[in-house]
């Protein structure tokens, strides 16, 4: 098939493109690049033998720039990966993030329908569980009240392309839950850039093991868990990619609506990510106890038995790989893209 990738340019985007061209699809990324660099794009070109993967510097919510790209492209399906993501960036601009990610899912959808294009992936995040009924969290359990903007958007979008496929069934919508994204892509070529100071676990660490940071803040150890500190499913890169390539099989088979978690089912604490990050790699994480962050929960990981069955996907990295590949790319890319 022929995806539109928006956001392809992106963490996770990037990841993905390379296993679409493996699976033997060819991809044309949309993106503003303004939360990436285009650099991704081309070593991506330089990972899978592809020259001049189509590329449009294209903000998703210009109706006349999509237009333009769905005049010059015949497209069977868009993994929609676009979007704004920093939590704490969405507490302080909520409008900012509800108009890039709405308004900007709404545009493109509208845009994709006039061209015949129904077949969409949406990006969707284990947040719309809120403080998760049940653990591990299957789809059954309801989505709960998210703690942030950023969440509800998620939230809102879901409900939004429900409703769309619902009242017109040649719409296929996949609606994938990711747990939390880590690791790089083994050839330490692509990987996480954040800008600033990170908020998330992981490239908080490989800052710190390159030393760019002092020490690491672990955010509470008195939570109800083995250790005291939070556990989450931390999920490689790499898996969640193919959790792309295996929904497009969905699609092919006229699905119609399908909500996925892509987890691993296992959860990790903070000071096991450090610990195993330690062993592997070799490297010393100095680390303080802070008090809790506003909005964490104490535990959230996934069963993941729903797309085994219905997708055939099931994450085949473990910690170590994760581990791994975080500091394999940081290591090698020690100012990411820049
Ligand atoms: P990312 O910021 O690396 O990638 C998102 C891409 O979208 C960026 O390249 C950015 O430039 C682009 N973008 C943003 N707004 C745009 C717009 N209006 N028009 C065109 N391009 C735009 O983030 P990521 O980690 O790769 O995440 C991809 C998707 O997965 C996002 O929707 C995110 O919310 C979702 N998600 C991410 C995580 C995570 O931990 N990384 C977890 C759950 C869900
Ligand atoms: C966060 C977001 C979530 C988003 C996800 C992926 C919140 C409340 N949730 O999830 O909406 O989908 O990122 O981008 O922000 N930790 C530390 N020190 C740090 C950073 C994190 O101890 O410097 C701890 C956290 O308290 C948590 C765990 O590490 O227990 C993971 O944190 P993080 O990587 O930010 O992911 P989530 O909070 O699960």
């Amino acid at each position: 098939m022929n995806i539109l990738v928006t956001g392809g340019a992106g963490f996770i985007g990037s990841h993905t493109l390379i296993e679409l061209y493996r699976a033997g699809h060819t991809a044309v990324v949309v993106d503003n690049l303004c939360n990436s660099n285009s650099e991704s794009l081309r070593r991506v070109e330089g990972i899978v033998g592809v020259d001049g993967i189509p590329f449009y510097r294209t903000d998703i919510r210009d109706r006349e720039g999509l237009e333009r790209v769905f005049a010059m492209h015949r497209l069977d399906a868009c993994i929609h990966f676009a979007g704004l993501k920093a939590v704490g960036e969405s507490v302080e601009r909520p409008w900012e993030y509800y108009e890039n990610n709405i308004s900007g899912t709404l545009v493109l959808v509208d845009v994709m329908r006039r061209h015949g294009c129904k077949n969409i992936i949406f990006s969707s995040s284990a947040t719309v569980y809120g403080d998760p009924a049940e653990i591990p969290i299957s789809e059954r359990c309801p989505k709960g009240r998210c703690t942030n903007p950023y969440g509800w958007t998620k939230s809102m979008l879901e409900q939004v392309l429900t409703d769309i496929q619902r009242a017109d069934p040649e719409w296929n919508v996949v609606l994938l839950r990711y747990f939390n994204p880590v690791g790089a892509h083994p050839t330490g070529r692509i990987g996480e850039n954040p800008n600033g100071i990170p908020n998330n676990l992981m490239p908080y660490i490989t800052q710190v093991a390159i030393g760019k940071r002092p020490e690491l803040g672990v955010f509470g150890n008195d939570y109800p868990t083995p250790d005291g500190t939070g556990v989450r499913d931390y999920i490689h890169v790499v898996d969640l990619a193919n959790g792309h390539v295996c929904a497009l099989k969905a699609i092919e088979r006229a699905c119609g609506l399908g909500i996925y978690n892509l987890g691993t089912g296992h959860g990790y604490s903070v000071l096991e990510m450090v610990r195993a990050f330690e062993r592997v790699n070799g490297v010393k994480i100095p680390y303080c106890v802070k008090p809790r962050r506003a909005g964490d929960i104490a535990a959230c990981y996934s069963d993941p038995a729903k797309a085994e069955r219905e997708l055939g996907w099931k994450a085949k990295f473990g910690i170590d790989e994760m581990v791994r590949d975080s500091w394999n790319w940081q290591r090698l890319n020690p100012d990411g893209y820049n």
